[in-house]
Protein backbone atom coordinates (compact mmCIF):
# COMPACT_ATOMS: atom_id res chain seq x y z
CA UNK A 1 0.00 0.00 0.00
CA UNK A 2 0.94 3.16 -0.86
CA UNK A 3 -0.29 6.75 -0.87
CA UNK A 4 0.54 8.52 -4.06
CA UNK A 5 0.94 7.14 -7.90
CA UNK A 6 4.64 7.36 -7.40
CA UNK A 7 4.89 5.34 -4.63
CA UNK A 8 3.32 2.52 -6.24
CA UNK A 9 3.71 2.63 -9.82
CA UNK A 10 6.81 0.03 -10.01
CA UNK A 11 5.20 -2.08 -7.97
CA UNK A 12 2.04 -2.22 -9.66
CA UNK A 13 3.97 -2.37 -13.42
CA UNK A 14 5.94 -5.43 -11.84
CA UNK A 15 2.75 -7.72 -10.95
CA UNK A 16 2.36 -10.76 -13.42
CA UNK A 17 -1.05 -10.95 -14.31
CA UNK A 18 -2.51 -7.54 -12.73
CA UNK A 19 -6.12 -7.40 -12.44
CA UNK A 20 -6.65 -3.22 -11.43
CA UNK A 21 -10.46 -2.96 -9.65
CA UNK A 22 -12.05 -0.22 -7.70
CA UNK A 23 -13.10 -1.37 -4.06
CA UNK A 24 -14.88 1.17 -1.83
CA UNK A 25 -13.17 3.79 -3.87
CA UNK A 26 -9.56 2.59 -3.95
CA UNK A 27 -7.77 1.53 -7.04
CA UNK A 28 -6.45 -1.53 -6.00
CA UNK A 29 -4.66 -3.95 -8.33
CA UNK A 30 -4.37 -7.94 -7.49
CA UNK A 31 -1.69 -9.85 -9.18
CA UNK A 32 1.66 -12.21 -8.15
CA UNK A 33 5.02 -10.97 -7.11
CA UNK A 34 7.86 -13.69 -7.51
CA UNK A 35 4.72 -16.31 -8.02
CA UNK A 36 2.73 -15.12 -4.92
CA UNK A 37 -0.47 -13.41 -4.97
CA UNK A 38 -0.46 -9.65 -3.65
CA UNK A 39 -2.29 -6.59 -3.85
CA UNK A 40 -1.25 -3.26 -4.66
CA UNK A 41 -3.28 -0.52 -3.60
CA UNK A 42 -3.29 3.45 -3.70
CA UNK A 43 -4.77 5.02 -0.50
CA UNK A 44 -4.54 8.67 -1.51
CA UNK A 45 -2.94 11.04 0.69
CA UNK A 46 -3.96 11.07 4.74
CA UNK A 47 -4.75 9.61 7.61
CA UNK A 48 -8.84 8.40 6.04
CA UNK A 49 -7.54 7.01 2.38
CA UNK A 50 -5.22 5.16 4.67
CA UNK A 51 -7.62 3.98 6.90
CA UNK A 52 -9.87 3.51 4.10
CA UNK A 53 -7.24 1.27 1.75
CA UNK A 54 -6.73 -1.14 5.03
CA UNK A 55 -10.37 -1.83 4.84
CA UNK A 56 -9.92 -2.02 0.82
CA UNK A 57 -7.23 -4.30 1.27
CA UNK A 58 -8.79 -6.83 3.63
CA UNK A 59 -11.87 -6.60 1.42
CA UNK A 60 -9.85 -8.71 -1.71
CA UNK A 61 -8.55 -11.11 0.90
CA UNK A 62 -4.93 -9.14 2.68
CA UNK A 63 -3.95 -10.87 5.16
CA UNK A 64 -1.06 -8.89 6.04
CA UNK A 65 -0.36 -5.10 4.97
CA UNK A 66 2.86 -3.26 4.81
CA UNK A 67 2.88 0.65 4.09
CA UNK A 68 5.44 1.56 1.73
CA UNK A 69 6.80 5.26 0.51
CA UNK A 70 8.15 8.37 1.51
CA UNK A 71 8.64 10.72 4.76
CA UNK A 72 10.13 13.18 6.63
CA UNK A 73 13.00 12.91 8.88
CA UNK A 74 12.35 14.32 12.19
CA UNK A 75 15.50 13.00 14.39
CA UNK A 76 19.14 14.15 13.70
CA UNK A 77 20.35 10.35 13.05
CA UNK A 78 17.90 10.42 10.43
CA UNK A 79 18.72 11.46 6.82
CA UNK A 80 17.85 12.09 3.08
CA UNK A 81 17.64 8.65 1.39
CA UNK A 82 17.80 6.32 4.92
CA UNK A 83 15.10 4.04 5.73
CA UNK A 84 12.88 3.56 8.58
CA UNK A 85 10.99 0.96 9.70
CA UNK A 86 8.08 1.26 12.61
CA UNK A 87 8.30 -0.35 15.04
CA UNK A 88 5.26 1.31 16.37
CA UNK A 89 3.43 4.66 15.00
CA UNK A 90 1.63 7.61 16.57
CA UNK A 91 -0.87 9.86 15.37
CA UNK A 92 0.77 13.53 16.15
CA UNK A 93 -2.02 15.50 15.00
CA UNK A 94 -4.53 13.89 17.84
CA UNK A 95 -5.25 15.88 20.87
CA UNK A 96 -7.86 15.09 23.47
CA UNK A 97 -5.53 16.70 26.53
CA UNK A 98 -8.06 18.86 27.72
CA UNK A 99 -10.06 15.51 28.47
CA UNK A 100 -7.01 14.31 30.26
CA UNK A 101 -5.89 12.02 27.44
CA UNK A 102 -1.95 11.82 26.34
CA UNK A 103 -0.87 13.81 23.58
CA UNK A 104 -2.17 11.55 20.25
CA UNK A 105 -4.50 9.56 22.42
CA UNK A 106 -8.03 9.22 21.17
CA UNK A 107 -11.35 8.36 23.23
CA UNK A 108 -11.45 3.94 23.14
CA UNK A 109 -8.29 3.62 21.17
CA UNK A 110 -4.09 3.25 22.19
CA UNK A 111 -2.07 6.05 22.22
CA UNK A 112 0.74 3.94 20.24
CA UNK A 113 -0.01 0.94 17.76
CA UNK A 114 2.88 -1.67 17.96
CA UNK A 115 3.81 -3.44 14.16
CA UNK A 116 3.43 -6.32 14.35
CA UNK A 117 7.10 -8.64 15.30
CA UNK A 118 7.38 -10.46 12.30
CA UNK A 119 6.59 -8.88 9.92
CA UNK A 120 8.75 -5.72 11.34
CA UNK A 121 11.93 -8.02 11.14
CA UNK A 122 10.84 -8.91 7.84
CA UNK A 123 10.94 -5.20 6.69
CA UNK A 124 13.98 -4.85 8.00
CA UNK A 125 15.42 -7.43 6.74
CA UNK A 126 14.35 -5.76 3.34
CA UNK A 127 15.18 -2.58 4.18
CA UNK A 128 18.54 -3.42 4.84
CA UNK A 129 18.79 -5.39 1.12
CA UNK A 130 17.26 -2.77 -0.86
CA UNK A 131 19.68 0.48 1.52
CA UNK A 132 22.41 0.36 -1.53
CA UNK A 133 24.41 1.78 1.95
CA UNK A 134 21.85 4.27 3.36
CA UNK A 135 20.93 3.88 7.02
CA UNK A 136 18.37 1.50 8.53
CA UNK A 137 16.88 2.97 11.06
CA UNK A 138 14.06 1.07 13.64
CA UNK A 139 11.69 3.79 15.52
CA UNK A 140 8.79 5.70 15.90
CA UNK A 141 6.87 7.22 12.96
CA UNK A 142 4.32 9.77 13.45
CA UNK A 143 1.38 9.90 11.24
CA UNK A 144 -0.98 13.44 11.06
CA UNK A 145 -3.02 15.28 8.36
CA UNK A 146 -0.18 17.65 8.21
CA UNK A 147 2.69 18.14 5.71
CA UNK A 148 5.85 18.64 8.16
CA UNK A 149 7.68 21.72 6.69
CA UNK A 150 9.30 23.87 9.60
CA UNK A 151 11.48 23.32 12.23
CA UNK A 152 8.71 24.59 15.04
CA UNK A 153 6.37 21.18 13.63
CA UNK A 154 9.28 19.31 13.97
CA UNK A 155 10.46 19.88 17.24
CA UNK A 156 7.25 19.63 18.57
CA UNK A 157 6.61 16.09 17.31
CA UNK A 158 9.93 15.37 18.46
CA UNK A 159 9.53 16.48 22.43
CA UNK A 160 6.01 15.37 22.32
CA UNK A 161 6.11 11.62 20.49
CA UNK A 162 10.41 11.16 20.32
CA UNK A 163 9.41 9.97 16.92
CA UNK A 164 11.85 8.98 14.24
CA UNK A 165 9.68 9.97 10.62
CA UNK A 166 6.46 12.18 9.99
CA UNK A 167 4.14 10.59 7.33
CA UNK A 168 0.41 11.15 6.87
CA UNK A 169 -0.66 7.60 6.94
CA UNK A 170 0.89 4.88 9.00
CA UNK A 171 -0.98 5.13 12.16
CA UNK A 172 -4.51 5.32 10.61
CA UNK A 173 -3.17 2.11 8.96
CA UNK A 174 -2.52 0.74 11.69
CA UNK A 175 -5.55 1.48 13.60
CA UNK A 176 -7.65 0.28 11.13
CA UNK A 177 -5.58 -2.95 10.95
CA UNK A 178 -5.70 -3.43 14.53
CA UNK A 179 -9.52 -3.55 14.82
CA UNK A 180 -9.78 -5.80 11.98
CA UNK A 181 -6.98 -8.33 13.49
CA UNK A 182 -4.56 -7.48 10.31
CA UNK A 183 -0.79 -7.83 10.94
CA UNK A 184 0.51 -4.75 9.43
CA UNK A 185 4.32 -2.84 8.95
CA UNK A 186 5.58 0.25 7.65
CA UNK A 187 8.27 1.25 5.74
CA UNK A 188 9.76 4.67 4.92
CA UNK A 189 12.07 6.38 3.01
CA UNK A 190 13.44 9.49 3.52
CA UNK A 191 12.33 11.99 1.03
CA UNK A 192 13.58 15.30 3.14
CA UNK A 193 14.47 16.52 6.69
CA UNK A 194 10.57 18.24 7.13
CA UNK A 195 11.65 21.77 7.34
CA UNK A 196 12.05 25.06 5.31
CA UNK A 197 13.96 22.66 2.67
CA UNK A 198 11.05 20.09 2.46
CA UNK A 199 8.73 21.36 0.01
CA UNK A 200 11.66 21.28 -2.98
CA UNK A 201 13.12 18.23 -1.38
CA UNK A 202 10.04 15.96 -1.29
CA UNK A 203 9.39 16.01 -5.15
CA UNK A 204 12.81 15.40 -6.22
CA UNK A 205 13.14 11.93 -3.84
CA UNK A 206 9.86 10.16 -5.59
CA UNK A 207 11.37 8.42 -7.81
CA UNK A 208 14.07 7.06 -5.85
CA UNK A 209 11.18 5.73 -3.50
CA UNK A 210 9.42 4.33 -6.32
CA UNK A 211 12.07 2.15 -7.15
CA UNK A 212 12.49 1.24 -3.20
CA UNK A 213 9.04 -0.03 -2.91
CA UNK A 214 9.17 -2.65 -5.85
CA UNK A 215 12.32 -3.62 -4.49
CA UNK A 216 11.81 -4.03 -0.50
CA UNK A 217 8.19 -5.45 -1.74
CA UNK A 218 9.88 -8.56 -4.05
CA UNK A 219 12.52 -8.95 -1.09
CA UNK A 220 9.77 -9.46 1.54
CA UNK A 221 7.85 -11.91 -0.81
CA UNK A 222 10.86 -13.82 -1.47
CA UNK A 223 11.24 -14.00 2.15
CA UNK A 224 7.90 -15.33 2.60
N1 LIG B 1 6.00 12.69 3.51
C1 LIG B 1 7.21 13.00 3.02
N2 LIG B 1 7.71 14.09 3.62
C2 LIG B 1 6.78 14.48 4.54
C3 LIG B 1 6.71 15.53 5.48
N3 LIG B 1 7.69 16.43 5.58
N4 LIG B 1 5.59 15.63 6.24
C4 LIG B 1 4.60 14.73 6.12
N5 LIG B 1 4.61 13.72 5.26
C5 LIG B 1 5.70 13.58 4.47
Amino acid sequence: MGAIEAEVVSLRAALADPRPETVLGQEVTTGQLEGVDVAVLRSGVGKVNAALGAVALRTVGADRIVFTGVAGGLAPEVGVGDLVVANDVVQHDVDVTALGRAPGELLGEPAVWRSDDRLRAACEHAAREVSGGAGVHTGRIASGDQFIASVAQRVRIVEQFGALAAEMEGAAMAQACARMGVPWAVVRSISDSADAGAVADFPAFLGMAAERGVALARELVRGG
